[in-house]
């Protein structure tokens, strides 16, 4: 089943239009990779899928009901999170209470997430009780997904991940968005880290200069030369 559908969406800052006529599909159950170069629009379309921008033109429709026009504290308790680019986790909180807030829209069963993070991420039970701006860059980006998790989402999208992490915390975050995945989230991940992306999305887009440029399994764009041409910004 269509889980998430974004149709033809262009999207502005302003009289800036930086998005044009974007479509892309995410099945129940997939992973999807969104890719494309430095300033392609990527976190643009995150963003519109989740409240903050709203689409000039096209609509978004998640479990077949248009949330295009939505702000984020509507489209969270539908089902979607949000893991922003750069964390936005709150520092002089500790690791739970920040944990606590990602529950905000749907505090039952709030015990049973939080020690399902916890079994996702150990480290953060180990430092739960720590101030997260204390935290390591990867710790960081641990908290960050495990709040999103706290709401109990059907889709996950996950921007930049990876970015500022050393390779063997990337290996881990990856691996804990894949279990996730295979736990029964629908994951939409952003990533410059195309080949970690790759290795384990089942489907990708590659956005172009604000367009979709290309699509295929992960197999396909694993070898496909265009993918390399798009990040050398060819
Ligand atoms: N708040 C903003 N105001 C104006 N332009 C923006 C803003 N955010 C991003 N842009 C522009 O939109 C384009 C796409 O940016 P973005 O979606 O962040 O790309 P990506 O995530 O693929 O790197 C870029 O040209 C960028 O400069
Ligand atoms: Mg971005």
């Amino acid at each position: 089943m269509t889980l998430l559908e974004v149709d033809g969406i262009d999207v502005a800052y302003g009289d800036v239009q930086v998005v044009w006529d974007v479509s892309f599909s995410v099945t129940e159950g997939e992973t999807v990779a969104l890719l494309g170069a430095n300033g392609a629009g990527k976190t643009t379309v995150l963003k519109t899928i989740c409240g903050p921008l709203t689409p000039s033109a096209g609509d978004i429709s998640f479990n077949g009901e248009s949330i295009g026009h939505l702000q984020q504290d509507e489209v969270v308790p539908k089902g979607v999170t949000h893991i922003p680019e750069g964390r936005e986790i709150f520092s002089d909180s500790t690791v739970r209470e920040n944990l606590r807030l990602g529950a905000y829209t749907n505090r039952d069963g709030m015990r049973e997430r939080l020690d399902r993070v916890y079994e996702i991420f150990p480290r953060l039970e180990e430092r739960k009780g720590q101030k997260a701006g204390t935290l390591s860059g990867g710790e960081q980006q641990m908290l960050a997904i495990g709040r999103g998790l706290m709401s109990d989402p059907d889709l996950i999208l996950l921007d930049e991940a990876s970015l500022g992490l050393a390779p063997v915390l990337v290996e881990d975050v990856f691996d804990a968005i894949e279990r996730i995945n295979e736990e029964g989230t629908t994951v939409l991940l952003v990533e410059q880290d195309v080949n970690n992306a790759l290795r384990i999305a089942d489907r990708g887009y590659v956005l172009e200069s604000g367009r979709m440029n290309l699509s295929g399994s992960a197999e396909e764009l694993a070898t496909d030369d265009r993918v390399a041409a798009s990040y050398l910004g060819g």
